[in-house]
């Protein structure tokens, strides 16, 4: 049997511009995992079977008499995918398909069921492309990993950063420049897919930054869940109708980001919480223009309290719900602020940040 796990992840700061071609975001991996176990069978039926959200909801809709399923929160849609993928690659490595079980559990999700927002599906697709690379014995760097599953994760997803993968594949704290999606759209057409894996792709950059010591993330969960895709989809109807708010979104984001790099390779505390205040502001910002709700009211809370005990806060990911971060001092006394956020309906949880070994030695 291959047991193989993956880490969920969190969005530090550039949340939305990184959709965009180069643009970066700072994301952290946790010590949240999904874990996949892969057995030879020797029937001629394999089996799936997957804890993942317990009770799975799909959304669908309208067009004409057709119901069209969104497949996008789907986790099914992500395990396939990845197995199609690697089965490729595996196959134009010369290898001969075989049987296989799977079983797939999650900490990613809590324990009825409700989605945290921590990046399970791209957990769940860099741990089955690691397990089929192991079952198949193709030996990939984290490189050829992240792009095996970015090319299964964009299949489904098709309007994402792909951040959450490289912040599961790489582990602790990354600065990641998001790679041009058109440019492998068109070269998926054009050549087959060890030939693609092992081209650079272009604007792609993932940077391990260094543990800030002196800082400690806590992470606030609101108890409600919110679709990444779905608030991204209104971001883009956004961008269609106001393209010169939307450039000025771009570069301030891609400008912040950089000082914050800086911050953390400078390992300059107040350079970064000055920077995760800026991004919340820009953020905001994007939100009242576009109506789309970022900065939930709970949300406002979340950062209000943090900020009241000198924490850096703000929205994490899409926003709309899910989590809120903060960056606070590592000698800051912190149990009142999590008493008020307790008192205010929000959960602070209480994860590490996880730090992939075999990458630090690479
Ligand atoms: O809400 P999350 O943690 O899935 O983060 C989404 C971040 C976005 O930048 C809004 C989308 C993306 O794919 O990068
Ligand atoms: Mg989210």
């Amino acid at each position: 049997m291959i047991t193989e796990k993956a880490p969920g992840k969190l969005y530090i700061a550039g949340e939305y511009a990184v959709v965009e071609n180069g643009h970066p975001a700072i994301l952290v991996a946790l010590d949240q995992f999904v874990t996949c176990q892969l057995t030879a069978a020797k029937h001629q039926t394999g089996r799936i079977i997957s804890r993942q959200y317990q009770d799975i909801e799909l959304s669908w809709r309208r067009q004409g008499d057709q119901l069209v399923v969104d497949q996008r929160d789907n986790p099914f849609s992500y395990i396939i995918q990845a197995i199609e993928v690697t089965e490729a690659y595996a196959r134009s490595c010369g290898r001969q398909l075989k049987m296989f079980d799977l079983t797939i559990d999650s900490d990613l999700d809590s324990d009825n069921g409700r989605k945290y927002g921590l990046g399970s599906s791209a957990a769940v697709t860099v741990a089955i492309v690691k397990a089929l690379c192991r079952f198949y014995q193709l030996s990939v760097t984290n490189e050829k990993l992240f792009k095996l599953a970015a090319i299964a994760h964009f299949t489904v997803q098709k309007n994402g950063s792909l951040g959450d993968v490289a912040a599961s594949v790489y582990g602790g704290w990354i600065a990641y420049h998001s790679f041009d999606r058109q440019w492998l759209a068109e070269q998926q057409q054009a050549v087959d897919l060890a030939t693609l894996i092992d081209l650079p792709w272009p604007d792609l950059q993932v940077e391990q930054l260094p543990r800030p010591q002196q800082l400690k993330l806590l992470i606030g969960w609101t108890g409600k869940p919110a679709s990444t895709s779905l608030l991204v989809d209104k971001i883009s109807l956004f961008k269609a109708v106001h393209q010169q708010e939307y450039r000025h979104f771009l570069s301030d984001s891609r400008q912040c980001v950089s000082k914050l790099t800086e911050g953390f390779r400078e390992k300059n505390l107040s350079l970064i919480q000055q920077q995760i205040r800026a991004n919340r502001k820009l953020l905001q910002r994007l939100g009242s223009l576009s109506g789309v709700s970022i900065e939930t009211p709970l949300l406002q809370k979340l950062c209000a309290i943090a900020e009241k005990f000198n924490g850096a806060a703000k929205t994490s990911g899409a926003g709309g719900g899910d989590c809120g971060i903060v960056l606070i001092a590592d000698d800051q006394e912190t149990s009142g602020l999590l008493t008020e956020w307790r008192q205010a309906g929000i959960e602070p949880l209480n994860l590490h940040v996880f730090f992939n070994h075999t990458t630090e030695e690479e």
